[in-house]
């Protein structure tokens, strides 16, 4: 069990997650916005939240984690606090995506779609921001950061706590 998962076991799941089960309580094929649900209060889908959730609702739990992992809106493991996605379009990329990356992962120890081990920071490559006029281009949370250089990463990084 990951660290975050024992938390959101120890943060009261069951109270946090009755007030959703007894919405969807009786209700058929609703399991898309019944995951939503759960994730909007836990954060990402934990596999205790499904256990409880199927037990309350006498659904098959392998019903629950078949649409988790189907839909790639549903987070089976914990996300960071700040979401970092960098571009891997082709515009981005001519112009040195790939060593923004690069520096990223090395500086926060991640690989590609994985959050830092203190939950600081989730890395997403993705394939275009929109801003190609802004090469290379990456966001964290709400905020774009454009014509990137590596060694302009750490001072970026460092303004999210
Ligand atoms: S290719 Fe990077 S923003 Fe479009």
């Amino acid at each position: 069990m990951t660290t975050s998962a024992a938390t959101a076991a120890g943060d009261g799941l069951e109270a946090r997650l009755l007030p959703i089960a007894d919405l969807y309580r009786g209700r058929e094929g609703a399991a898309i916005p019944l995951l939503a649900a759960m994730q909007k209060e836990m954060g990402y889908i934990a596999p205790e939240a499904v256990e409880f959730m199927a037990r309350e609702l006498d659904i098959p739990a392998a019903k629950l984690f078949g649409v988790a992992t189907f839909y790639a809106q549903f987070h089976l493991s914990p996300r960071g606090r700040h979401i970092i996605r960098v571009c891997r379009g082709t515009a981005c990329h001519v112009r040195g995506s790939l060593k923004i990356l690069e520096r990223i992962k090395d500086l926060l120890q991640v690989e590609e779609d994985q959050t830092t081990e203190d939950l600081r920071f989730t890395l997403e490559p993705v394939a275009c921001l929109g801003a190609c006029g802004l090469a290379p281009v990456m966001t964290i949370g709400e905020n774009t950061f454009g014509r990137l250089t590596p060694d302009m990463v750490k001072g970026i990084l460092d303004k999210f706590e």
